[in-house]
């Protein structure tokens, strides 16, 4: 090809991924822009349908693009040369964009499916992005300012009349009245009076699931605090159903252990540096994540571990706790993140392969979480210096993941892994923990298993290692190999006695199916003794009981979507009637 025309075709392509990302952008946007009409008529169903086809969208969006460009470039669609000339052509067409990020991710993930590159290439990747930093961006734009001057109750009113929904306020003073107590009470609690000087709210509401939340900080003097008022929808009209007020509740319903927000912000840029402000102490890749770019989320955790690994020096080792039988589990000790390699075969008696395991691991992406599926990240190809891996390490991948870890030359290279936010593993929390430390997590330990419940999930293996705290104190699990929807499991009592076999005198037995899940033998897995088990029953001893598997399973397949807030019952409001339906 002569040079011109090599350029041109570079611009070409170029130009056809940056209409496939403009294509994303445009039908991530008109997805997310359903949400408040879904919420509005308590189209629940409709929501979760929007959810799963915006999670599917970056793909089906960049497959037919790929497919564009092998009829473009032919045989060039495998040459690097005629990549790195897209990529010169590509950096001038986004300069200037305010969504020049997410459009440079979306060039990489082209770039990846096409080379599957070992590491990162400059050469046909954005490595490290030109994005000036998040702080330089005005997230400013993006939120409104209200004087506390005149009384909280006056500022929340107008706060929540700025927020118009289609199907109105049930009743908005009464909910500004309410809210305003709570929130004075909190703010006498934490700064010594009531009030503050000013609240900034963001104008677009985020939603997910049944819920839709206005996201802002409070300011007093020098100090400040973020807010959140919780919305929902219980009768047709929109109802505050609780006040929040500090950064690990904000966290809380942040927390990578959710589905996506569905938030119209016109700048994703500009909203996660608003979100940074009030949640300091999460990842950015974390917060693009919670408002549906997690593509990007991905690129910036990776950038964020790159440059962890240059300014550390600590090597890779075991993750604490116990190992798996289907995963093995190492973590850097100065950087919260666990990395997990399938193994090659599975110990006795797992059943299951490879190809089920990540279906089961890609299931959860696709699935509402609930607050307690920890979120997963997958990637390929990835290489770290040999020197970072301890020896033990080292070589069980290679003996136990030969078919996905190699080493070439001096690096590590692991061609296919999840990363997921370490937490503590319940089993050595309870070892080491406090007892009303321990209490507590026993009980949340129920809670989790209840609130997956409620999202149709059962987690199929109930002991302790596979449970972890976050550092909220909240449980999650996070082994997803045997985890099945409880519409699909047949709970069942244990025979007693005399249905057995009717042999007489030998073992009982009887037939059990596949799907069989006993609730009854639910404490011999979960391995819990003493003032543990104790507590666990007190309060959830329904769980060991076939009735309440089978009550849920009835209005799950009735089509009843659950509730499950990401909030302690003490911030919701004293409505005089249940304000969740
Ligand atoms: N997110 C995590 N944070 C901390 N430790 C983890 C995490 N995920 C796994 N582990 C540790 O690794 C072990 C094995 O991981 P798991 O996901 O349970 O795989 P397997 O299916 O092989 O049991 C766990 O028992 C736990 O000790
Ligand atoms: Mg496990």
């Amino acid at each position: 090809m002569s040079p011109p025309a090599y350029a041109a075709v570079a611009l070409e392509g170029a130009r056809t991924i940056l209409h496939a990302h403009e294509e994303y952008a445009r039908v991530f946007a008109e997805i997310t822009r359903r949400a408040p009409g879904r919420f509005s008529s308590r189209d629940w169903h409709g929501m979760r349908a929007d959810a799963l086809e915006r999670l599917e969208l970056y793909r089906k969006v960049l497959d037919p693009a790929l497919a564009s460009l092998e009829t473009l470039l032919g045989p060039g669609l495998c040459d690097k040369a005629v990549w790195s000339a897209m990529k010169t052509a590509y950096a001038g067409l986004v300069a200037g964009r305010p969504d020049i990020e997410l459009a440079e991710t979306f060039f990489n993930s082209a770039s990846r499916r096409i080379f599957h590159t070992v590491g990162v290439d400059p050469c046909v990747e954005f490595v490290a992005s030109e994005v000036p930093s998040l702080s330089l961006r005005s997230a400013r734009v993006l939120a409104e300012t209200y004087s506390g001057a005149q009384g909280t109750a006056a500022a929340l009113w107008r706060i929540l009349a700025a927020h118009p929904f289609p199907s109105g306020w049930e009743d908005l003073a009464r909910d500004a009245g309410l809210a305003a107590e709570k929130l004075d009470a909190y703010l006498t609690e934490l700064w010594g009076a009531p009030g503050f000087d000013t609240a900034q709210v963001v104008r677009p509401v985020f939603f997910r699931n049944k819920g839709a939340y206005l996201v802002g900080r409070l300011r007093r003097g020098q100090k400040t605090m973020p807010f959140l008022l919780a919305l929902v929808n219980p009768r047709g009209k929109v109802v505050v159903d609780a006040v929040l007020a500090d950064e690990d509740e904000a966290s809380i319903v942040f927390s990578f252990t959710r589905s996506y927000f569905h938030v119209d912000a016109g700048n994703a840029a500009a909203l996660v540096a608003f979100l940074k402000t009030i949640m300091p102490k999460k990842p950015v890749g974390e917060l693009y994540t919670a408002v549906g770019f997690n593509k990007h989320g991905k690129t910036e955790l990776y950038r964020d571990l790159l440059r962890h690994l240059a300014a550390s020096d600590d090597p890779f080792v075991f993750a604490p706790g116990e190992a798996g039988m289907v995963m093995i589990v190492f973590t850097l000790p100065s950087y919260d993140v666990v990395f997990k390699v399938i193994r090659d075969v599975f110990a006795y008696p797992k059943t299951t392969g490879r190809q089920d395991v990540l279906d089961k691991y890609r299931l959860v992406f696709r699935h509402g979480r609930a607050g307690r599926l920890v979120d997963v990240q997958e990637f390929e190809h990835l290489s770290f210096p040999i020197s970072r891996f301890t020896p033990p390490l080292l070589e069980k991948l290679l003996a136990g993941a030969a078919g996905t870890v190699e080493v070439v030359g001096d690096e590590v290279v692991l061609h296919h892994l999840f990363t997921e936010r370490r937490l503590t593993p319940l089993n050595l929390f309870l070892r080491d923990a406090p007892r009303p430390a321990a209490r507590r997590a026993i009980l949340d330990f129920g809670e989790a298993i209840r609130d997956l419940a409620k999202c149709n999930i059962f987690p199929g293996d109930l002991l302790l290692k596979n449970f972890g705290l976050t550092r909220h104190g909240r449980v999650v699990f996070y082994d997803y190999d045997e985890l099945c929807f409880v519409t699909d499991c047949n709970f069942r009592e244990l025979p007693s006695g005399d249905e057995d076999d009717g042999g007489g005198g030998g073992e009982a037995t009887f037939y059990v199916g596949e799907n069989d899940v006993f609730p009854e033998e639910f404490e011999t897995f979960m391995g819990l003794r003493g003032e543990a088990r104790t507590a666990f029953h007190e309060r959830h001893e329904e769980l060991f009981r076939p009735r309440f598997w089978l009550e849920i399973q009835r209005r799950q397949r009735e089509g009843e979507i659950l509730d499950v807030f990401p909030y302690p019952e003490s911030r919701r409001l004293p409505h005089p009637e249940p304000a969740t339906a």
